[in-house]
């Protein structure tokens, strides 16, 4: 410990001396420590979800805090959001609930301030309507629900990736996904149906490639995912026995979500791991 300041002559300057070299060393030593001691913690990897109230972002919310990730999960209405509040208790700091309707850009600004010190691993554009199959049939098309459709599940998408970008490029693994459908695939348009939903999913895969060839210098990887038909609210009144299990579907989307790099960057994933036809 150090003494008492004495008052006078050589003592006081020997004591100057010591109180200020005591000093130096330790602002020069604490910034390593610190250092050392973050080093040692292990990094926990951050995805942010949007729509993770219900459904398929539900089940990615529960997968990635199971394998002990961080999960910033977006919800419309999180007071309603019962599961997703549940998930939240039983994993303190793992699940951090916010506010987030994707058709509203302040609020995505807004969120992307908030979070501007975060690396985010992944950014996982989940959010999705179909725009209902009566709004969509030739000649008595609800072009209102066309403006809904694009804005939910084509524009929001790229709104978000250019707002959490920095969040993404911080982080270690620096991966864009979206969740867009097989419905999108042109190539593979066999019968007429849901106009909007179809064009919404073939217009996003198109704003993810611009965005993979975009951000590959950056090392940034993008990529999009298709569950298959799930059974979620989405298929609602489908027979259950066309429809395969969320807990499937994501850990599928999961994998070849891990498969994402740099080489596989603008890829259009099949659940099981095959490539979807533009
Ligand atoms: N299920 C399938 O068979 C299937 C197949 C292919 C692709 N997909 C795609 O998978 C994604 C998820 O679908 P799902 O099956 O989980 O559907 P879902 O059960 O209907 O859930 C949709 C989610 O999106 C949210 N959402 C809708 N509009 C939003 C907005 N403006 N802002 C924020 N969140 C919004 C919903 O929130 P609210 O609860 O507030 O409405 C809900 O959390 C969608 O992109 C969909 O196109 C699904």
């Amino acid at each position: 410990m150090i003494s008492k300041l004495p008052r006078k002559g050589i003592d006081r300057i020997r004591w100057l001396l010591v109180v200020s070299v005591s000093g130096l060393l330790l602002a020069m030593l604490l910034p390593a420590v610190a250092q050392e001691a973050s080093e040692d913690l292990p990094y926990i990897p951050t995805v942010l979800i949007t729509g993770a109230n219900r459904g398929l972002g539900l089940e990615f919310t529960r997968q990635y805090v199971d394998r002990g990730w961080r999960v910033i999960a977006t919800a419309r209405r999180p007071d309603a959001a019962d599961d997703l509040n549940a998930l939240a208790e039983k994993h303190p700091g793992l699940v951090i609930i916010e506010q987030l309707d994707v058709q509203d850009f302040d609020v995505i600004d807004a969120l992307s301030e908030k979070y501007a010190d975060t690396p985010i691993d992944i950014l996982l554009n989940n959010a999705g309507i179909n725009g209902g199959a009566r709004n969509q049939m030739f000649r008595k098309l609800q072009y209102e629900a066309f403006d809904e459709v694009l804005l939910t599940n084509t524009i929001a998408p790229l709104k978000m990736s250019e707002a959490f970008y920095e969040n993404v490029l911080a982080s270690q693994q620096k991966k864009i996904v979206t969740v867009s459908s097989s419905e999108g695939s042109i190539g593979g348009a066999t019968q007429p149906r849901l106009y909007f939903y179809r064009s919404s999913k073939a217009a996003v895969n198109m704003l993810m490639v611009n965005l993979a060839l975009q951000l590959k210098r950056k090392g940034i990887s993008v990529g999009m995912v298709n569950p298959g038909p799930t059974d979620t609210d989405f298929m609602a009144g489908l027979p259950k026995s066309m429809l395969r299990s969320p807990t499937d579907a994501v850990a599928d989307m999961i994998r070849n979500i891990d498969g994402l790099n740099l080489e596989t960057s603008g890829t259009f994933w099949q659940y099981d791991g095959t490539i979807i036809p533009w």
